[in-house]
């Protein structure tokens, strides 16, 4: 087990390139189930949750071949007996439901297990199993699994997919996994709008898949087909990773370049930062090779901004705990709430011993500033509430220790070096005590 530590209070400087983005890769992947063709997916991260869908695609009868100087992964599904995902691969990871539409797709079936719960909340999957259900599969919970049949195949319909916090990012991957094979037509509406839906939106079609998008509508018409082909596909970069350098270039007064962002991708993200009072420019690539953004803060005192995350197109969720980090160093009471997951607030606590001024209170937290941070042994817990300490370690004075930095290493690409090559002091190290 590994200890990411940080030696607070430098600047950071130059650019980081964003890698592909994690959770646009994470259905690309699964939807190699949907063919017997091969697939490639390129600017796949070198991150855990990619190993472990590739794992769990290659219990399914999918050679996944992944480069990692090439950050590309070759993938065909050379076996179509196997359709169960086991609990042990699936407690690892959420987002191994998303092989639950494809398989009923073109297997016929699915036993999958329940994804357990985690730090961020209770997660429940409602919304893909009525998508399946009104897609005409029969849908049974098992001892911990469920099992999906569909013998005599999809067939196409309407489903609303809103669900009390909003669209699902992946119920709506699962569900147009599924009736892009279905027979007729499906009109899938409240469909989640992330820049990774678009995405997987776009492999599917690459593969051969007849979809009519209403964005703004959050409408997909879908013509099902009998089968799909193979595709090359390249992922858009990672808008949450953007996000996050930009919140540490926020904390720590820094003057930084994030490039391989689609800048349209993270407008919300950057209308809050620049609500703050930081400098945010548009690279655009006409005056150089450079697209991404420009974040400008040095010099600049922080104004306390609230954040009220929601669904795309708004503040996403998978920012507020990065940006409860920026606020503990901003002027001023802010308050932030989580309307996609309202219980999302693990971080406090170890924000709490960095000496922030932050409290829990039923709408999600209360933030004064600024505070002065000071290092200290911090313990990693969920994904972005580990990125949270990060942000908040470059602010600290002195050296701060993340434990089980297992977790950043989930989502985040060589997370330390991207660090040390902005200026920061940072490495990583076997942590010898065993939690
Ligand atoms: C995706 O998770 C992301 N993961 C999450 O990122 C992200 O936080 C989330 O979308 C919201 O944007 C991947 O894409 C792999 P949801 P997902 O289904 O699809 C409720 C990260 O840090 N809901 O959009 O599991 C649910 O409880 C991760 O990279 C139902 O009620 O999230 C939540 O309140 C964390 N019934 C809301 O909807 C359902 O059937 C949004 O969940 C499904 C969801």
């Amino acid at each position: 087990m590994d200890r990411l530590v940080i030696q607070g209070g430098k600047r950071l400087s130059g650019s980081v390139t964003v890698s592909g983005a994690k959770n646009a890769v994470l259905p690309a992947l699964a939807a190699s189930l949907l063919t017997d063709q091969p697939c490639e997916i390129r600017r796949v991260p070198a991150v855990r949750d990619v190993t472990t869908m590739t794992r769990l695609l290659g219990t399914l009868g999918v050679s996944a071949e992944q480069d990692l100087e090439a950050h590309s992964c070759k993938l065909t599904a050379m076996d179509t007996r196997p359709c169960e995902a086991s609990y042990h691969l699936v407690r690892q990871m959420r987002a191994s439901i998303c092989v639950l539409g494809p398989l009923v797709a073109r297997r016929g079936k699915a036993r999958v297990a329940l994804p357990g719960g985690c730090q961020i909340g209770h997660r429940p999957i409602d919304l893909h199993l009525k998508g399946l259900a009104a897609l005409g599969a029969d849908v049974r919970i098992e001892r911990g699994d469920v099992v999906v049949d569909s013998p005599s195949g999809l067939k196409g319909t309407v489903i609303d997919l809103a669900g009390p916090q909003g669209p699902t990012v992946t119920g709506t991957c699962n569900v147009l996994s599924a009736a892009v094979l279905a027979s007729g037509r499906s009109i899938l509406r409240n469909v989640a709008r992330e820049p990774e839906v678009v995405d997987f939106m776009r492999l599917l079609r690459a593969m051969g898949a007849r979809i009519d998008a209403d964005w703004p509508a959050g409408i997909l018409t879908v013509d099902g087909c009998s089968e799909l082909g193979g595709a090359s596909h390249e992922v858009i970069g990672d808008r949450i990773e953007a996000a996050t350098w930009a919140a540490a270039a926020a904390a720590t007064g820094s003057d930084i370049r994030i490039l391989g962002i689609e800048p349209n991708t993270a407008t919300a993200t950057f209308d809050w930062l620049a609500s703050l009072g930081v400098g945010v420019d548009v690279l655009d690539g006409l005056h150089s090779d450079e697209t991404g953004w420009a974040i400008t803060a040095f010099g600049r005192e922080l104004r306390a901004a609230d954040v009220v995350a929601a669904p795309y197109p708004g503040i996403p969720t998978d920012t507020q705990a990065q940006f409860a980090a920026v606020l503990t160093q901003a002027n001023g009471k802010s308050a932030v709430n989580d309307t996609v997951f309202p219980d999302r607030f693990g971080y406090i606590g170890e924000l709490y011993r960095l000496g922030a001024d932050i409290r829990r209170v039923p709408t999600g937290a209360i933030i004064n500033g600024p505070a002065n941070l000071i290092g200290a042994d911090v313990m990693a817990s969920d994904l972005r509430a580990s990125a949270a300490l990060v942000i908040a370690a470059l602010a600290a004075e002195g050296e701060t220790v993340i434990r089980r930095i297992y977790h950043l290493d989930r989502g985040y690409e060589t997370l330390d070096a991207k660090l040390t090559a902005l200026g920061a002091v940072a490495h990583r190290e076997e942590d010898e005590y065993r939690f």
